[in-house]
């Protein structure tokens, strides 16, 4: 069984506060994109395979967790074999891992017949993270808690734009340490409140956004924790430094399973 396991962008992320148990409480308008992994899943012996030799294929990948989760919840015994096509940029802000998880899910709930309603498979993934229940939704989304209160919001079909994906890569857990609150209230459409933070920790992001403007976009706004910025805007075939260029469009569930 082969998969299409869709990235997403933050359109606006605001941070409201920090919770007692470590995370942050947030509000933002998620959306998928065109941009994605490709999944090849068989019932046998447990291995998981990929085309990106930098990436952890052991029981810290999210898909392994994927899969012993769902033997805790559903009590079935399965080895499962994968084979992840990674696309996706890593330690970019666009949700790569919590969607391999969320398409782990949904490939078991189909190869071993288990029947697990949406719902209960949105609350198993929130266990895997904050963002992997977002990949049950339509496709486009209002989430807040952690991430993963959903609140199924219209399509936005002719959302489309550049993904600027500059070589280095932040962590979701450093970004937000870096938080500093309160934050001032954004009254613009597309804004990320944890840009101040990933621009602390590596000032060549500032240096990228003014960049990015300056050739021409007319929006630029990071995604999730980053390093990857939607940009939005009229430039035809950008071309920057060290910076990959991935054009993308908002897609919604019906183009993946
Ligand atoms: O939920 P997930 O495992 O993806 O989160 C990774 C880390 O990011 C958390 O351990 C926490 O430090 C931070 N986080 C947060 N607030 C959120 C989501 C994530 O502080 N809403």
């Amino acid at each position: 069984m082969r998969l299409f396991s869709p990235a997403k962008l933050n359109l606006f992320f605001r941070v409201l506060k920090k919770r007692p148990d470590g995370y942050h409480e947030i509000e933002s308008l998620y959306q998928a994109i065109d941009l994605g992994d490709y999944l090849t899943f068989s019932i046998g012996k447990e291995q998981l395979t990929c085309t990106d030799p930098t990436l952890p294929c052991d029981q810290s990948n999210l898909i392994l967790k994927a899969a012993n989760l769902f033997r805790k919840k559903s009590g079935l015994e399965f080895g499962l074999q994968v084979h992840l096509e990674k696309n996706i940029p890593i330690q970019a802000g666009l949700g790569g891992g919590s969607s391999n998880a969320a398409t782990t899910l949904w490939a078991l709930n189909v190869l071993t017949g288990a029947n697990v309603g949406v719902e209960k498979l949105k609350e198993w993934g929130a266990e895997l993270g904050s963002d992997v229940s977002f990949f049950f939704s339509g496709g486009t989304a209002f989430c807040r808690g952690r991430g993963e209160i959903i609140e199924e919001m219209e399509p936005l079909p002719r959302l489309q734009g550049y993904l600027a994906k500059p070589p280095v890569g932040l962590s979701t857990p450093a970004v937000y340490q870096r938080v500093a609150l309160p934050l001032p209230l954004s009254d613009q459409a597309f804004f990320n409140d944890l840009e101040p933070a990933a621009f602390s920790l590596m000032p060549e992001l500032a240096e990228l956004k003014d960049a990015l403007y300056g050739m021409g976009f007319e929006q630029v706004t990071m995604t999730g924790s980053g390093t990857a910025f939607f940009c939005q805007g009229n430039v035809a075939d950008p071309v920057l430094d060290g910076v990959r260029f991935i054009p993308v469009k908002a897609i919604q569930r019906s183009d993946w399973y």
